[in-house]
C-alpha cells in the first residue's frame, strides 16, 4: 500500500464525523411515516396536494413535487427554505397570510418536524412551470 492511500484512509472517517448538519441528522423516514399519518389526507402521500381531503381545498395543499412553495416566514427574501417550511409546520399557514387550513402542530417536536421537512424535500421530481 503506497503512503498516500494509507494518508487517505487515514483521514477519511474523520471527513464523516467533522461536519454534521441539520440536514443529515434528519431522518426522511422517520419523517415519511409522521408525514403519511398526519398530513397525507390533504397533501396526498406523493406530495402533489391530492389527498382525500385535499382535493377539494381552495387553496389546495401545496404541491411538494415541484416544490412551489408561497411562505418565507423568516422574512429572509427566499421562500420554501426549511427555516420557512419549519415555521409553516410549527405555527400554521395563516400567520403568514395562507390558509387556515394548514393548521399549527405543536403537537410535533423539532426532531419530528426536521424529519418530516426532510422528506418533503425527498419528494420533489421536477420544478414548477415559469
Ligand atoms: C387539512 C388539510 C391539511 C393538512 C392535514 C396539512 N396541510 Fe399543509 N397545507 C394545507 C393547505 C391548504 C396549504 C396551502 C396553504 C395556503 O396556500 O394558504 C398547505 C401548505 C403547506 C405547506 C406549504 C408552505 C409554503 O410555504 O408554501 C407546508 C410545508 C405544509 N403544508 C406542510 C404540512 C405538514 C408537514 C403537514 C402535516 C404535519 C400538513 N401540512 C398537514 C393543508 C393541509
Amino acid at each position: 500500500m503506497n503512503f498516500r492511500l494509507t494518508a487517505l484512509l487515514a483521514v477519511l472517517p474523520l471527513a464523516f464525523v467533522a461536519v454534521p448538519s441539520v440536514a443529515s441528522a434528519a431522518d426522511a423516514a422517520a419523517g415519511k411515516a409522521i408525514f403519511d399519518a398526519n398530513c397525507s389526507s390533504c397533501h396526498g402521500v406523493s406530495g402533489k396536494g391530492d389527498g382525500p381531503v385535499g382535493a377539494a381545498l381552495n387553496p389546495p395543499p401545496r404541491n411538494f413535487t415541484i416544490g412551489d412553495f408561497a411562505f418565507d416566514p423568516d422574512g429572509n427574501g427566499a421562500k420554501g427554505e426549511d427555516t420557512d417550511l419549519i415555521l409553516v409546520i410549527q405555527n400554521g399557514a395563516m400567520k403568514y397570510g395562507g390558509s387556515p387550513l394548514m393548521a399549527p402542530w405543536p403537537t410535533l417536536n423539532e426532531a419530528q418536524v426536521n424529519d418530516i421537512v426532510a422528506h418533503i424535500r425527498s419528494l420533489k421530481t421536477g420544478d414548477a412551470p415559469e
